[in-house]
C-alpha cells in the first residue's frame, strides 16, 4: 500500500447521505466517498476499472456499489469486483474522526513534490 502523506478533512459524515456519496477532487484524481446505511464510510477512486464510470453516481447497497454504466458491483471494503467480473476499483484510505470524514491522500494525490 502506498504511504499516506496527509489526511484531509472533507466535512461531517452527516453531509454524505446514507447510501450515497460525494466526491473530492485532488491534484491528480477524483475520489468517491461513500456512506453506507450503517454509517460506515469508504473511499474509492471515482473511476470504474471497466470503462471509467463515475462510481460516486452508482447505487450503494450494503457495503457495495454498483457502477452506473454497466452494473459491475464492487466491494467498498476492498474495491474488488464481485461475481464473475474481474477488476478492482482503487481503494483510498478513509475514516471518521469525531464525526468528521478524513481521506488519506498519497503524495501524488496531494499534488506535493519533494525538491531535488
Ligand atoms: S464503466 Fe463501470 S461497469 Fe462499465
Amino acid at each position: 500500500m502506498t504511504d499516506i502523506l496527509s489526511w484531509i478533512d472533507v466535512g461531517p459524515v452527516a453531509n454524505i447521505p446514507r447510501q450515497g456519496a460525494r466526491t473530492l477532487q485532488t491534484e491528480t484524481d477524483r475520489i468517491a466517498i461513500f456512506r453506507t446505511l450503517d454509517d460506515q464510510v469508504y473511499a474509492l477512486l471515482d473511476r470504474c476499472p471497466h470503462k471509467q464510470g463515475p462510481l460516486a453516481q452508482g447505487i450503494v447497497h450494503g457495503h457495495f456499489v454498483t457502477c452506473p454504466l454497466h452494473n459491475m458491483v464492487f466491494s467498498l471494503e476492498t474495491g474488488e469486483a464481485q461475481g464473475p467480473d474481474d477488476g478492482c476499483a482503487a481503494k483510498v484510505e478513509c475514516k471518521i474522526v469525531n464525526g468528521t470524514v478524513r481521506v488519506g491522500l498519497t503524495e501524488l494525490q496531494a499534488g506535493l513534490r519533494h525538491a531535488g
